[in-house]
Formats: structure tokens, sequence, C-alpha cells
């Protein structure tokens, strides 16, 4: 079953966020190169997954046994932890079991900014991360990614297709975001993990459009051929209602930190160079993935309890 080019992806489901893991399977499974797909629990997302191809390796980013199963016979290593709780834990386990399975390349997925004085707990978790990699001597390459267009989803899907506002502490429509497809990502993790020279330690910064929020809400009422309205919410109502729709708090406190941040540090972004240099195309444009996303922004589809929670509720009735 297993070949020395054999890839362990992580993250290979793909959850709520970019869905890395699942879309580098995808890539890399089409371009015959043998995945091993690291998974969380056996489902409908796994049976897709071995129907292109893929062995299955089922497991726990936080259970070193299985991160050792996982690892045997594999050289190269695809890493996306989840925007929750564990990092650290994480990445000393998969460190630990790589450099013993003698993996020699692992390509690392973390946010645009990796440094000690980062603005927000899990920047600067990812700071650590980076460096119990490299320390592992495992060929580890670090692709920094901006904000993936596919959090807009999660953030103002719903309230979207409930009733065409936007409702985030994102300061005024002047703020400029710095975004990207988190499917372009994947095809640069893509890119990296096949590319037959690479030099460990290296780094990838990505962004692939930025935009004022300006854009962003005439973006959506251009799409969805609605009239869209933005609202600025103050931080706390963000928080909390964040929290009663199911972010988990690690998440909840690196975004509000990540909102304080853009809206009030004036950083100047810039759209960068790897997506054009590793793919040899620009980037999609977020334009263009509120066209592929339409009905996920259109369609208002309540929970079976209630779509918003009482704190949902009141928030939005105090909106109005
Ligand atoms: N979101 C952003 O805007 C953004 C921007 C820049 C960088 N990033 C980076 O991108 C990465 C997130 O990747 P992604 O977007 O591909 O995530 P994702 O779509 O949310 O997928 C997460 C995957 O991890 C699996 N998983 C969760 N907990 C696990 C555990 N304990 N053991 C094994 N598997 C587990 C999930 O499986 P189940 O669903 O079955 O639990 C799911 O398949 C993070 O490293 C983040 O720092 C994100």
């Amino acid at each position: 079953m297993t070949t020395a080019g054999t890839v362990l992806v992580t993250g290979a489901a793909g959850g709520t966020q970019g869905k890395t893991g699942r879309h580098v399977s995808e890539i890399l499974l089409a371009r015959g190169v043998p995945v091993r797909a690291f998974v969380h629990r056996l489902d409908e997302r796994s049976d897709h997954l071995r129907g292109l191809g893929a062995e299955i390796a089922v497991g726990d980013f936080l259970d070193l046994r299985s991160v050792e199963r996982a690892l045997r016979g594999v050289s190269s290593v695809y890493f996306a932890y989840p925007v929750q709780t564990g990092l650290l834990d994480a990445t000393a386990i998969m460190a630990d079991a790589a450099r013993r399975a003698g993996v020699t390349r692992l390509v690392d997925m973390v946010m645009l900014v990796s440094a000690p004085d980062a603005p927000t707990p899990r920047m600067r978790e990812n700071y650590l991360s980076e460096q119990i990699f490299e320390w592992a001597g495992i060929g580890a390459t670090h692709v920094r990614a901006t904000v993936f267009y596919e959090n807009l989803r999660a953030l103002a899907g719903w309230s979207l297709a409930k009733d065409g506002t936007i409702l985030l502490p994102w300061g005024s429509e002047e703020t400029v975001l710095p975004l990207v497809s988190g499917e372009d990502v994947a095809h640069v993790a893509a890119a990296v993990l096949t590319s037959p020279v690479l030099k460990p330690g290296s780094s990838y910064p990505v962004v692939g459009e930025v935009l004022r929020l300006r854009d962003i809400v005439g973006t959506f009422g251009r799409v969805l051929e609605r009239d869209v309205r933005y609202h600025e919410i103050p931080d706390q109502l963000w928080h909390d209602a964040a929290l009663a729709r199911g972010f988990n708090q690690h998440a909840v406190d690196h975004l509000s930190q990540l909102w304080r941040t853009l809206r009030t540090n004036g950083t100047r972004f810039e759209v960068t160079d790897t997506i054009e240099t590793l793919l040899g195309r620009k980037p999609k444009a977020f334009e263009a993935f509120v066209r592929e996303e339409r009905s996920a922004f259109s369609a208002f589809a309540p929970a079976p309890e209630s779509f918003q929670t009482p704190r949902e509720q009141h928030i939005s009735s105090q909106l109005g």
C-alpha cells in the first residue's frame, strides 16, 4: 500500500474553515501523487477521499500513537491544525513522530503574521510551532496565509442570507482586509509539497487580494443582486454571538484580536507574488469566490431548533 512518495495530509476531511487538507488531497491525487488522508473519523468525507484513491488513516493530532501509525512509510507531510486549542501539543507530537519516521519534508500551514510579538495569541503560537518544526530537522517549510475568503461563509453567510446584512466589528467601511482563497492556498501547499527543490526553513506569504470593506459589501450586493448593508457591532456583541453560534473560544479570542488590529493599526497590505510564481496564474478574485458560493450566501436555512440564538435575536432586534 505504501510507496516512497506517499504524502500524509492532515485535516484531509476538511472542516469549517478553508478545507485546505481536502483540497491538497484532491490536487495531489489528481496528479497521481499517493495520499494518506489523516482523518478524525470515518464518514462521507473519508468515503469521498477513498473513492478518489486515498489511503485513509484515522487518528487524532493529539494522540501520539495514532500520528506515529499514520506516518509509517511516509516522507512528506501537510500539517494544518485547525484554529482551536492544542496547536503546540499537536506540533510537538507531529515533530517527534515525523523525526523518528524519517520525514524529509513538512509543509506547515500558518497565518500571515507568525512572530513572537504578533497581535493574536494564535499567531504567537504559530511562531513557536514553526520553531519546533525547525528544530526537528524534518525539512519544514511554512505557508503563511492571510484570512481565507471561506471564512466569510461562517462570519456573514447567515445574516446575508437572512436579510442582506453583514454584522461584524470591522470598523468603518474603509477598513482594509487582506484576503485569499483557501483553495488557492491549498494549491500553493501542493506545489511546495511536490517541488523538486526546496529550501528548508523557507516561508511563503500568501495574500490574494487586498480589499476595503466597502468593496466587499459592494461585491456581495452585485453578485447576490440585493441591497447589502454593513452594520458595525461592538466587540463584545460579536464575541458573545460567535460563541453562541458554535465558534470555539480559541478562535473567538484570535479573531476578536485580529478584528481590533485590522480596523485600527493601518498596516499597508499588498498582494504577494507567491501564487503567480508557484502556480503561474493570478489569485482567485473575491468576486469569483462569491459567485461560486452564491447559494451559501443566499439560501437562508434555519437550523432545526432556531437559526439564531436568543442572544443573536436580541442583537438583531437592537440593530433594527
Ligand atoms: N481560516 C483562515 O482564515 C486561515 C488563514 C490562514 C491560515 N489558516 C490556517 O489554516 C489551518 C486550518 O486549515 P483548514 O482551513 O484546512 O481547516 P478546516 O477546513 O477547519 O479543517 C480542519 C480539519 O481538521 C480536522 N481535525 C480537527 N481536530 C482534529 C483532531 N484533533 N485530530 C485530527 N483531525 C482533526 C477536522 O476534522 P473533523 O471535522 O472530522 O473534526 C477537519 O478535517 C490552520 O492551521 C490555520 O492556522 C487559516
